[in-house]
């Protein structure tokens, strides 16, 4: 990686301010459902520690408060968690900025400290310069291990920056590899599968990716607006009418640069999304009143039969409504199958992180993203302002 990493920097007796993203997924007792994005920091955070760091004040978002303080978006169950899994116990303060939160990080016994949501504040996501240089004030180093939060300019991502020496953590630096050099340097042949709900959520990485890769898998929600531009009937299923004539256009572009767009040829259908609801096969063309839900075993066959020789796989967005059981099987198969492989397999975050999780089978990917829109952005082309702000070698 061309940023500097905490490996570059002399950490003993600094002053460590660390941006995390512990936006993590809770239930309505604000118990945490899913704990790996706090997982995924231990390693910056115990290093930083072995190097004795004099202090590591820990800044986070959760949720979108848009600038009020809202109790259940507080970070204070992350602080909990963490304690338990550092095996160190952590002083949660009750803000992130001013004269008290100064004197307390001053007073505090603990080492590891972590502030109260960042997000509390309106200038956090306005980048306020001034609340940024209030938060690098806290500190002697900026480390960035938040990859989640890396396609935001906020002023805890790239505001501090301007004023602190800024180096990415081994999250950051680990994502920003693994991601960068599926897209740069794939093992061929390098597939892409892509899914989710919407045609617009996927242009940009198909629009960046089509001429890296050698194919394109689609299914989910996005694959009946490609169907529909192919003359195929799909129903009652989704449909994204307004990017109809754009998937015309990337079909055809693949025509031309000769890359493959594989599109399923058999559905699961349903008369309406209900977890109840009677389930029937049907083969390419999809009836008049019945909505598409998942891929069927000859689709799973045909996406098998192409990804099985494989060397790069990178996949973004669910093939069918994994969260229904009995939508699943699409997924699920697909997920199974290229565990399999002897191929590089990176999944994106967001819903397709949690499918993989569903299914259990997070120990045998090679990579999972802990970012959603971030990864996304970064195949997508797009330089993550949190990761452009750090320093450089
Ligand atoms: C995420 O969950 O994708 C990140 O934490 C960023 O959250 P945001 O979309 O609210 O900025």
């Amino acid at each position: 990686m061309k940023k500097m990493t905490v490996k570059d920097i002399d950490l003993k007796d600094k002053v460590v301010l660390m941006r995390a993203d512990f936006n993590v997924p809770q239930d309505e007792n604000l118990d945490i459902t899913d704990d790996t994005r706090i997982r995924a920091t231990l390693p910056t955070i115990k290093y930083i520690l072995q190097k004795h760091a004099r202090k590591l004040i820990l800044i986070s978002h959760l949720g979108r408060p848009e600038g009020k303080v809202i109790a259940k978006y507080s970070l204070k169950p992350v602080a909990l968690r963490l304690k338990e899994l550092l095996g160190e116990p952590v002083n949660f303060l009750g803000d992130c900025v001013g004269d008290e939160i100064k004197e307390a990080i001053k007073a505090s016994k603990e080492r590891v400290i972590l502030l109260e949501n960042l997000r509390f504040h309106p200038e956090e996501e306005a980048n306020d310069f001034n609340f940024a240089k209030e938060l690098a004030s806290l500190a002697d180093i900026f480390v960035n291990d938040a990859f989640g939060t890396a396609h935001r300019a906020h002023a805890s991502t790239e505001g501090v920056t301007h004023y602190l020496k800024a180096v990415a953590g081994f999250l950051l630096e680990k994502e920003i590899e693994y991601l960068g050099n599926a897209v740069q340097n794939p093992q061929r042949p390098f597939a892409v599968i892509l899914g989710g709900a919407k045609v617009s959520d996927k242009i940009g990485v198909i629009e960046n990716l089509l001429p890296k890769c050698d194919m394109i898998i689609i299914g989910g929600g996005m694959c009946y607006t490609f169907l529909k531009a192919r003359g195929v009937k799909i129903g009652k299923s989704k449909l994204d009418a307004e990017k109809l004539e754009l998937a015309k256009g990337i079909l055809e572009k693949a025509k031309t640069l000769r890359k493959d767009i594989c599109l399923p040829v058999d559905h699961i259908v349903v008369d309406k999304i209900d977890a109840q609801a009677k389930t029937e096969l049907v083969g390419q063309d999809i009836p008049d009143d019945k909505i598409a839900v998942d891929i069927g075993p000859k689709t799973i066959a045909y996406f098998e039969e192409k990804l099985k020789d494989t060397k790069t796989i990178v996949w973004n967005g669910p093939l069918g409504i994994f969260e229904i059981d009995a939508f699943s099987k699409g997924t699920e198969e697909i997920a199974r199958f290229i565990s399999t492989l002897k191929a590089t397999t990176i999944i994106g975050g967001g819903d397709t992180a949690a499918a993989i999780a569903k299914f259990k089978l997070e120990d045998k990917m090679t990579h999972i993203s802990t970012g959603g829109g971030a990864s996304l952005e970064f195949l997508e082309g797009k330089e993550l302002p949190g990761v452009a702000a750090l320093a450089n070698r």
